[in-house]
Formats: structure tokens, C-alpha cells, sequence
């Protein structure tokens, strides 16, 4: 299986990048929505996409995209309450949700008040039925990419980036001293499309090893992201696009 190379979309600004990121994301939702009936989407979390989540929540996407048929989910959790300033679900109600109608049988929030093993199982149930299939093949996953290489929440030297069977795991990050709830790899390279947004220049080094990871380096997760049959598009600054250019 030969699997499709990343497409770049290189920016001069931030600004630019999440208005590129955007205008691709409203497109893709609308050619779903039109051939499929629905457009499903599993936010990224952190802070780059939240700017990309208010410009879809602002004209003219907020009047054009057909939300009705957009079904959310994420890609990873923290374990906090919604209220608290480190939920991906509270960032993206705030920039996103709350501006939007999407209809809140379709909004699907990780449940990270809760014990996070029951609500990494309850998730992966959630996913089963809304796909009605083994392993869901989102139209589009969103992702960041962390200086260490994260995505999601699967962190370099962790069991999870092992995980083949599961759709969904929670697990202690001993780093950050906190449980997170993330997608597994399998689970995102069943996607159709999967699109990065990096916006720090200081990530330049770690978006060059994630598109062409060397034998001897470790293993950085954002190198794992290799969709079996799915496109990967990565939306980046000059910055966060620097050291790729020294290649070329
Ligand atoms: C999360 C994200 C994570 C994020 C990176 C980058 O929950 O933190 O899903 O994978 O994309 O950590 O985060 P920033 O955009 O804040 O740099």
C-alpha cells in the first residue's frame, strides 16, 4: 500500500495559516455533508487551533457551512471538569459551539470529570455507534503537534503508541502528572484526512522530524500519524516550516 505524501500549505502568518487551515476544513465539511449527509470531525485541543475554531465561527463560514450536518467529536481530553481552563471541550465551546448550531445530540465531549478509564470506554462505545463500524473512519481529524512530538495526547516512550486494538485509551502522562484521554494510532490513520496546524517557529525542528523521520531518531508520535489510506495536510507557518526548507 503505497500511502499518499503529506501536502504542505506553507503561510507567511499564523493569521494565514489558520485562515488556510479553515477555508480547507469549511470546504471538506461541505462536500461531505453534500455526498455523505454528514461531516464528522474530531477537534485537536491546546491552543493553535482556537483562532482556527473562531474563524470558522465567523463570516462568512458561520453563515455558508452547513452545520446541522457536522457531528464533533475530539481527539484527546484532559481529565478536568468542562469549566476548567484546561478543557479542550470548553476551548472549542467558547471559540466554536456556542457560535454555531450544530445540533447537541451531535456534539460529542470526552467526559474527563469523570473516572477516565470509563470515560475512554465510554467514548470508544460512543464511536461504535455513531460509525457503525469496527474502526471509524473520520472525514476529518485535526491535530497539533507538541515540542516533543506529541499529538493527541500520545507522548513519546508510552504504551499507548502501541495500542492496536483499542479506539480510545486513557492512561497517567507522568510528565504532566495528570491522566489524559486520547485517540489511539490506529484509530487516527483510519481517517480520511488528518490535518496538522503549527504555527511556533519553535516547532520547526520537531515538524521536520515528523515529516521525515530518521531510523535513529526516537520515535516521535506526530511521525506515526501515516493514514492507511487517508490524506495528511499540514498547515504551517514559515517558521514552523523553516527547517524543512533546508533540505530543499
Ligand atoms: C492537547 C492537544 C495537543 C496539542 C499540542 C500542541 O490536548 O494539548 O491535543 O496534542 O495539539 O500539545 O498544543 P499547542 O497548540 O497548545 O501548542
Amino acid at each position: 500500500m503505497v500511502r499518499a505524501m503529506p501536502e504542505l500549505h506553507v503561510l507567511p502568518t499564523p493569521e494565514e495559516a489558520a485562515q488556510a487551515a479553515a477555508s480547507f476544513v469549511a470546504n471538506l465539511a461541505d462536500k461531505s455533508v453534500s455526498t455523505e449527509g454528514r461531516f464528522t470531525i474530531a477537534l485537536s485541543g491546546g491552543t493553535t487551533p482556537r483562532h482556527l475554531y473562531e474563524i470558522l465561527a465567523s463570516s462568512p463560514h458561520a453563515e455558508r457551512t452547513a452545520w446541522d450536518g457536522w457531528h464533533i467529536f475530539w481527539g484527546d481530553e484532559r481529565c478536568v471538569p468542562t469549566g476548567h481552563n484546561d478543557s479542550n471541550f470548553r476551548m472549542a465551546r467558547e471559540a466554536l459551539l456556542e457560535r454555531v448550531s450544530i445540533p447537541p445530540s451531535q456534539i460529542h465531549r470526552m467526559r474527563g470529570e469523570i473516572d477516565p478509564e470509563k470515560a475512554a470506554d465510554e467514548y470508544e462505545i460512543v464511536l461504535r455507534d455513531v460509525f457503525k463500524t469496527p474502526t471509524p473512519s473520520f472525514d476529518l481529524i485535526l491535530l497539533g503537534i507538541g515540542e516533543d512530538g506529541h499529538t493527541a495526547s500520545l507522548f513519546p516512550g508510552t504504551q499507548v503508541l502501541k495500542e492496536q486494538s483499542r479506539l480510545v485509551v486513557a492512561y497517567w502522562v507522568r510528565h504532566l502528572e495528570a491522566h489524559r484521554i486520547t485517540f489511539t494510532l490506529p484509530l487516527i490513520n483510519a481517517a480520511k484526512t488528518v490535518a496538522f496546524l503549527v504555527t511556533e517557529r519553535s516547532k520547526g525542528g520537531v515538524v521536520k522530524q515528523a515529516l521525515d523521520p530518521k531510523p535513529q531518531t526516537p520515535e516521535i508520535p506526530a511521525a506515526m500519524v501515516r493514514p492507511t489510506s487517508g490524506a495528511v495536510h499540514w498547515f504551517l507557518t514559515g517558521g514552523a516550516a523553516i527547517q524543512l526548507r533546508d533540505e530543499a
